[in-house]
């Protein structure tokens, strides 16, 4: 009898704490726009791949969007598509949630709904993060699922895991660099074509490197957001955007770029923080003039560079595309098989 006994108690013990092995793992996302539809092409060109290396078919089973009769650009079966978000949330075969809709507050329900019903979640939502990031990260932890984000900052760039690198083998004295591509985008066109503000402001949005309502990039509110989710990763301190010290880029004028570029120096929107002798944080993000012998200078369109100098390790610095359908949706991807990688 106590030999029975104690056999339940084991079947019960190992149902409990051995994570079942997954052979699937399925995705519901929120929005197919610029990043989701690149999510989906890249999606679908790694199943195959992924399937070899983890032994794990990764599906996206539904999208959820916010316009039904819209043309697609992306090749997607018409049945995946729904308009309720419950279809995605309330399905408990659902593991894992990607939310690439922007904006704060819908946003923000769709992840805290996806977290409490234990999914996964991936997001590239940097407005949100930047006010929210420590809440959602004890919600995911409360429910025992993880929280990615690594497109939210510099897009394909891995910016918040060399972060996190630094941080917990060295300490992270700096962060300083250009975390905006729109804005840089205008600034190499004013500097390298001689263009005015705001006929490089009308190339960027030709190229579709700028909102229908540009504010928040030439603001410079979009650089704050990111600023406030790399000082997160680099100290360990939430600062949301609005003590952030930021200007943007609107006053900028063709002279003075002419002028800096005489005395050798270029102009960039930097976004900076710093730990000053006393433990205090300064950060802020402003125009700057920046010596053309430094790759900030030469980080030009949608390229984005961070320098994170370390205590040990001194100045690295971090160079790629920090936006755009693929770049972003590469950095999102890269999420999924840290998932994956859990799930070994
Ligand atoms: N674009 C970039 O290069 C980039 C880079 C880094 C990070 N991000 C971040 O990635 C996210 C997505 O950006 P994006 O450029 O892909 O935006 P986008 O092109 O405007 O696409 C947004 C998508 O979300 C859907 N959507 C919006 N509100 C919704 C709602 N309430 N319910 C369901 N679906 C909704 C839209 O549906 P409809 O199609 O039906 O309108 C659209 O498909 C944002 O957080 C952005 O900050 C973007």
């Amino acid at each position: 009898m106590s030999e029975l006994v104690s056999e339940q108690f084991i079947d019960i013990a190992e149902e409990s704490f051995i994570p079942k092995r997954l052979d699937r793992l399925r995705i519901g996302m929120f929005g197919l726009g610029v990043v989701g539809s690149g999510v989906w092409r890249v999606l679908r060109e790694k199943r195959n791949e992924f399937a070899y290396r983890f032994g794990i078919d990764v599906t996206i089973e539904r999208v959820c969007v916010r316009d039904g009769s819209k043309d697609r650009e992306v090749d997607l079966p018409i049945d995946l598509i729904t308009l309720n978000p419950a279809d995605i949330l309330e399905d408990e075969s659902i593991d894992v949630v990607i939310e690439l809709m922007g904006g704060r507050y819908e946003a923000q329900t769709v992840i805290e709904a996806a977290l409490k019903a234990r999914k996964h979640t991936i997001t590239a939502n940097k407005l949100l993060l930047a006010y929210e990031l420590p809440r959602l990260r004890t919600l995911a932890e409360r429910n025992g699922v993880n929280l990615h984000y690594s497109a939210s900052v510099c897009g394909s760039v891995p910016v918040l895991r060399a972060l996190d690198n630094h941080r917990s083998g060295d300490s992270i004295e700096a962060i300083r660099g250009i975390v905006n591509g729109s804005t840089n985008f205008i600034l190499s066109s004013m500097t390298s074509s001689g263009l005015s503000y705001n006929e490089a402001l009308l190339l960027a949005r030709e190229k579709g490197f700028l909102e229908a309502d540009p504010t928040l990039d030439v603001s410079g509110q979009d650089a704050a957001q990111k600023l406030s989710v790399l000082i997160y990763h680099a100290f360990g301190l939430h600062m949301t955007p609005d003590v952030i010290e930021t200007d943007g880029i609107e006053g900028i004028t063709s002279q003075r770029i002419a002028t800096e570029l005489s005395n050798g120096k270029v102009i960039k929107l930097i976004a900076e923080a710093s730990l000053d002798a006393h433990g205090k944080l300064n950060a802020h993000v402003a125009l700057q003039a920046i010596a053309r012998e430094h790759l900030f200078a030469s980080t030009r369109d949608e390229f984005n560079a961070l320098e994170i100098t370390a205590r040990h390790a001194g100045p690295q610095i971090l160079y790629g595309k920090g936006a755009g359908s693929f770049p972003t949706a590469s950095a999102v991807i890269g999420d999924v098989v840290e998932l994956l990688r859990e799930q070994l």
